[in-house]
């Protein structure tokens, strides 16, 4: 294994939570001994590289009724993702909100119905023939934050390794992340999206574009963004679609 192809594996593993070594066992048997500095070696199957045989069912499999975080709490649906499973472009946003936690789909209340006319008035103004159910849509955490708060920490990184997953499986051409939380998760960033905003990024060698979330453009002092929000999505429907 090149150290290319051997950097990206130990970096999909960690995105994964693998935090420990870990060695080939000496059978043939996908199974590896994890040594960590204060336990005995533990043996564990490590799952396969998400291109080997991972799928969008799969991941929504593994998600299952969750409760690895707190947002479990207050959740009535596990919101996934939709749109088109093998999408050229997908857009990821925070989290769902009351409405999108009622219906099960993403994006499906005011903040849903702007991104819905941005997607397809901006494509059809720039004529490309794109309509919603074309792209994929989901967000960093797939419940309900409380009071439609901010996603912590460690409420990102657990539902991050699926967001992840679903990104690995689609393999877009590229990535629109909306809002501040959506480019800490998968930048690393944690710059304002004023800063980020127009600029072209990668997540692994994905083209990702970070642009304001819709739910800041809906208020009526951020008329000035709404403009630029437009720009930045004409760049990346040509960037995709042309
Ligand atoms: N805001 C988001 O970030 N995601 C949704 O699905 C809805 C509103």
């Amino acid at each position: 294994m090149s150290a290319e192809k051997l950097r990206e594996t130990l970096e999909f593993y960690r995105d994964l939570g693998f935090t420990s070594l870990y060695q080939r066992a000496p059978s043939e048997a996908p199974v590896r001994e994890t040594v960590s500095a204060d336990s005995e070696p533990v043996r564990i199957e490590l799952p396969e590289l998400a291109p080997a045989g991972d799928s969008l069912q799969r991941i929504r499999a593994d998600i299952g009724d969750c409760k690895r975080c707190r947002l479990h709490e207050g959740r009535h649906t596990i919101v996934f993702g939709s749109g088109d499973g093998e999408a050229r472009l997908v857009f990821v946003g925070e989290g769902p909100g009351a409405d999108e936690d009622m219906q099960g789909l993403p994006f499906v209340g005011r903040a849903g119905q702007l991104l819905t006319q941005m997607i397809e008035g901006t494509a059809k103004r720039e004529g490309i023939p794109l309509e919603r159910k074309d792209v994929y849509i989901c967000n960093v955490v797939k419940c309900r934050p409380p009071e439609n708060r901010t996603p912590e920490p460690d409420e990102m990184e657990i539902c991050g390794q699926f967001l992840f997953r679903q990104l690995s499986v689609i393999r877009p051409g590229a990535i629109c992340a909306l809002g501040a939380t959506a480019a800490r998760a998968l930048l690393g960033r944690k710059e304002g999206v004023t800063r980020l905003r127009g600029n072209w990024y990668k997540w692994r060698d994905i083209p990702l574009m970070v642009t304001y979330h819709p739910s800041y453009l809906l208020r009526p002092y951020n008329q000035n963004a709404k403009r630029e929000a437009w720009e930045d999505l004409k760049k990346v429907l040509h960037f995709v679609y042309d």
